[in-house]
């Protein structure tokens, strides 16, 4: 039974993650918000013997799939299982020990949203409404507000969508738009009337009202909490859990044809539908018996859906526990911007595995420690490399690493006798500190403090350093080898506990740990104690924990996340707006010719500039121009004919006159490049 719950009802633990898009691989901030605290929990009850089930799988229907897929010319299908795949492997890679990873597009899963929907509909559960939606009668269907573009009314971005408007954020009906426009075929879609069932949430603002901002003021978390009365106090409306496409969960009744499950509808069914897959028949005690607690983990933007959508559902088929707790994390930023899928800002994991292969734990232990429980918080990778040098190597792995290489040096890497012999006190004050540790990350954990839990375990590795330094062990021995060896015993006891203590957050390292002490697994209940390493164990040889990262690995990342912004930058561009209208007359004024490169060279002591000597037809003429960067080699030139300005006041430009100016394109990324003519022609004619 766990610390915060000594007379608690639960017996068993239904622990879900929620289930992400197969649209795109998982990033730095999908682990952070979502995976690794609950990765962290399971493992962390596992190791109190509690039982306990851990679901994930991947959201394999909604809109943005089919959008994808008609992008890439394929299908949603082969959109989902080219990401479920990526996605699953990386998650399994990375020590995330889902009990099930299963996927939304499975048999199973739709027979299951199916079977449910039917339920609450022969009930009598929903409200049916018709309302007029656009249909596109080129491609014949209606269209999903995605699929609609228009011109924001309020901001006049011509690229709106029918939801949201992302130049000026306003979020939008589809009827707002000024032109709408289909996406599929680009027609004007009409307004046709459809049929959809709806979720009369309204009817539910009572009890939920009870249940979330009274029974749960206290122990959900602020952020979640204050999101879920905001929610209520601006009153529940119907929310339609149907959709006019052809991609998810067909509407299991008749005259429901063309229509699928509304997406977050069918996906949090995942969540049992996947106990089923893995439970089978005995599915039901994980979702509909009182002793079990269910706990969401989910990121911010998905608290709405868990806390009063799902919840309303399971409600209203009556045989359902709800969920004890929703520990809903806030937003991780990526070098001080905010994560984008679409601009490819993200730390993607299976490319972090194949950049950093073994060092699983040390992004764990970034994410762990930087997580945003209580507000937005940044990731940087200098951040991710200090985190590693001056944590994981000089705290942990140090104290590891010194404990075992010294056993060796001493005593045969045998684990030696303690004696209650010399400085009596400090032994004693170091045993009765390190016993309070398993109830001091445990404490932290069960109250999803995440953070909190992992800095505690780091001050148990910071108590075995002071204490290696107060004794210093490694000059006592020759002096006294009996002292050593009772200094010697009580460090590995501590690493012992450490192997125990850190493995919800780092598993991999645990695992080395156990190998190197030659450690039986362990509960959490055994951890605490100063003699759960027995006297004599044979250690095997010390490896280390952690390695140092280096500059140059970090730069690397640096850089691709550089040349990323780069890219964007470039992707963002569009031609200068026109400038205002000039009279033929005035065009005329400008006196532009064409002139053949004679000799082109470096203007001393200026990095810019090239200086010209151009034959203008006319006796030849100096130009100097600012574009020495983009022509590295000037003498090549030569011969080349050029545009320029001959009437351009002379001016001189670091000691040379300049007499005209040389016409170039400046290009999307800043290159500037000489506007030359398509064929020769005689130096000194005019352009125009
Ligand atoms: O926001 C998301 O990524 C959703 N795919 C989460 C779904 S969670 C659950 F309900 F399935
Ligand atoms: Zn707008």
């Amino acid at each position: 039974m766990t610390y915060t719950e000594k007379d608690h009802k639960f017996k068993r633990y239904t622990v879900t993650s929620a289930l992400p898009y197969a649209n795109g691989p998982v990033h730095i901030g999908h682990l952070a918000g979502v995976y690794v605290p609950a990765d962290i929990y399971v493992r962390y009850l596992r190791a109190q013997g509690e039982e306990v089930m851990f679901i994930g799988g991947s959201d394999e229907h909604g809109v943005p799939i089919t959008i994808k897929a008609r992008k890439e010319g394929c299908t949603p299908q082969d959109i989902v299982d080219r990401y479920h795949k990526i996605i699953k492997d990386s998650f399994a890679e990375f020590g995330i020990s889902f009990d099930i990873y299963s996927r939304t597009s499975s048999k199973e899963h739709h027979e299951t949203a199916a079977a449910y929907f039917e339920k609450l509909y022969k009930e009598g559960k929903f409200v049916e409404k018709t309302s007029m939606q656009y249909y596109d009668e080129e491609a014949h269907q209606f269209l999903a507000d995605r699929y609609i573009t228009g011109t924001c009314p309020h901001c006049g971005n011509e690229h709106a969508y029918g939801d949201q408007c992302e130049a000026c954020g306003t979020s939008l009906n589809a009827t707002d738009l000024i032109n709408p426009k289909s996406a599929l075929s680009g027609a004007k879609p009409v307004l046709k009337e459809t049929k959809h069932w709806f979720l009369p949430l309204d009817q539910d603002e009572t009890w939920l009202r009870q249940w979330i901002l009274e029974s749960h003021k206290d122990d959900w978390k602020t952020n979640v909490y204050g999101q879920c009365k905001s929610w209520i106090d601006a009153g529940l409306q119907p929310r339609a859990v149907t959709r006019d496409l052809d991609w998810g969960v067909k509407v299991p009744i008749e005259g429901a044809d063309g229509k699928v499950l509304y997406v977050w509808f069918d996906a949090p069914i995942g969540y049992i539908s996947f106990t089923k897959q893995l439970k089978g028949n005995d599915w039901e005690k994980w979702w509909k018996s009182l002793d079990t607690k269910l706990v969401h983990f989910i990121g911010k933007d998905n608290i709405v859906f868990h806390c009063i959508i799902f919840p309303s559902m399971l409600h209203a088929d009556g045989s359902y526990i709800l969920p004890d707790n929703v520990p809903a994390n806030e937003f991780l930023n990526l070098e001080g911007d905010k994560i984008s899928t679409s601009r490819n800002w993200a730390v993607w994991l299976h490319e972090y595995l194949k950049d950093f292969p073994g060092k699983q734990d040390v992004l764990r232990y970034t994410l762990c420690s930087n997580a945003p429980e209580t507000k937005d918080n940044d990731f940087t990778w200098k951040d991710f490399q200090l985190k590693n040098n001056s944590e994981l190597v000089a705290i942990l792995g140090n104290f590891v690493n010194r404990t075992i290489v010294l056993t060796h040096k001493f005593f045969d890497g045998r684990v030696p006798k303690r004696t209650e012999n010399g400085e009596l006190k400090t032994e004693n004050d170091v045993i009765r500190e390190l016993a309070t540790f398993p109830e001091r990350i445990g404490r932290s954990i069960e109250t999803y403090r995440f953070r909190e839990a992992l800095a505690e375990m780091m001050n148990l590795a910071r108590l075995g350093n002071k204490y290696l330094t107060e004794t210093e062990p490694w000059k006592l021995f020759k002096t006294d080898p009996e002292r050593t060896a009772t200094v010697l015993n009580l460090a590995l006891q501590i690493c012992a506990n450490l192997a125990v203590l850190c493995a919800p957050f780092l598993p991999f390292t645990a695992d080395k740990m156990h190998r190197m002490l030659n450690l039986q697994a362990l509960g959490w209940r055994d951890a605490g104690r100063a003699d759960i390493l027995s006297e004599g164990t044979q250690l095997e040889k010390p490896e280390l924990l952690f390695e140092k990262i280096e500059d140059a690995e970090i730069e690397a990342q640096v850089n691709k996340l550089l040349e990323t912004k780069r890219q964007n930058e470039l992707n963002a561009w569009q031609p200068a707006t026109v400038k205002s209208t000039v009279a033929f007359d005035d065009f005329g004024k400008v006196d532009i010719r064409v002139g053949t490169v004679l000799e082109c060279s470096k203007v001393p002591k200026a990095d810019k500039l090239l200086q010209f000597k151009i034959d203008d037809g006319m006796g030849g003429r100096t130009i100097v121009s600012g574009i020495a960067k983009f022509y590295p080699e000037p003498e090549k030139l030569v011969g080349m004919q050029v545009c320029f300005i001959a009437n351009f006041a002379p001016r001189k430009l670091k000691g040379v006159e300049s007499q005209g100016m040389i016409l170039s394109a400046e290009d999307k990324d800043g290159r500037l490049v000489l506007i030359t003519p398509s064929q020769l022609v005689t130096a000194g004619v005019n352009v125009g």
